[in-house]
């Protein structure tokens, strides 16, 4: 029996802008990046801590994804000096966790603002361009939290749901122009999310009827993940597979939990979640 063909790889140098560049998934990838001799932008509100990426002879720029004129700056800065963008790599976000009943309506907009509507509006303002060079790639971190659902997780889920959906629909909207909708789905990865995620439920916690559930949460955040670097290294294959793949599942639990989610019953599935949070 013959061997599978190895996937087609493309080495040419991209330019290429990520965002939540300052920590974790983002800063890990924009310095792979950069080792590979891409062109890269790195970009986030903290531009202190992009120093490592502009040792390494990448760019930063300030940018917050809940700010219009803050977005449209980064991407025409970019524009304007290479002419062209090859990658988006939509990755800023974090984790609002508390029980519905808790969250403020100002902390769900925020929620919203940076992990639907910030990359929405990040891949507006890249499209133009893509559609005239006839060539692109949007690559959209969302999660296993895209599948799966968590107690106390509904706004982060909600979102994570969208950005599924949102980049699954555009594929039939732009794969035809030469761009491509990738989706990629880390599993528990050891960043400064969980770090986030420990504050927000400390700032959201109110109803002591949800006490067991928040204490549960607190336990499970602060178990072990796999390092930035598996996800980064299936950012790299995203950008350079000349034909991507939809959606790429890696770190830990990503692809157990999605296999189970997509085998059990719902009240299965919910049951196997409450009991992994005793
Ligand atoms: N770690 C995990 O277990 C895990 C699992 C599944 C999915 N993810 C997803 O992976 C992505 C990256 O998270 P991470 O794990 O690397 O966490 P992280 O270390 O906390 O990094 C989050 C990044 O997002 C940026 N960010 C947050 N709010 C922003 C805003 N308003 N404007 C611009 N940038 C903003 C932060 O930069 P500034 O604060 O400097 O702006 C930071 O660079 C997120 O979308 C997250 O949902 C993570």
């Amino acid at each position: 029996m013959s061997s599978p063909s190895p996937v087609a790889r493309s080495t040419d140098p991209k330019v290429i802008l990520v965002t939540g560049a300052s920590s974790g998934i983002g800063l890990q990838t924009a310095l792979d990046l950069l080792k590979q001799g891409h062109i890269v932008y790195g970009c986030a509100r903290r531009i202190e801590r992009m120093e490592p990426i502009r040792a390494a002879g990448g760019h930063v720029l300030a940018l917050d994804v809940s700010d219009d004129d803050s977005m449209c700056d980064a991407v025409d800065e970019l524009l304007y000096s290479e002419g062209r963008i090859d990658v988006l790599i939509n990755n800023a976000g974090f984790a609002t966790y508390g029980a519905v009943e808790d969250i403020s309506m100002d902390t769900a907009r925020h929620q919203i603002e940076v992990n639907i509507l910030g990359p929405a509006r990040m891949t507006q303002l890249v499209l133009p361009q893509m559609r005239k060079q006839k060539s692109g790639r949007i690559i959209n971190i969302s999660s296993i939290g895209g599948t799966i659902h968590t107690p106390l997780g509904a706004w982060y889920h909600g979102t994570k749901f969208f950005v599924e959906g949102f980049t699954n629909a555009m594929r039939l909207e732009v794969e035809d122009k030469g761009i491509f909708m990738v989706l990629i789905a880390p599993g528990f990865i050891d960043t400064g999310f969980s770090g986030v995620l420990a504050k927000e439920l400390d700032r959201n916690e109110k109803a002591p009827a949800y006490k067991p559930l928040y204490d549960a949460l607190r336990h499970t955040n602060a178990t072990p993940g796999s390092p930035p670097s598996v996800i980064s290294k299936v950012i790299s294959r995203a950008i350079s597979d000349v034909k991507p793949k939809t959606v790429y599942r890696a770190g830990k639990y990503s692809k157990l939990l999605y296999l189970l989610r997509r085998t059990l019953p719902h009240r299965m599935f919910d049951g196997m979640m409450l009991s992994m949070l005793k």
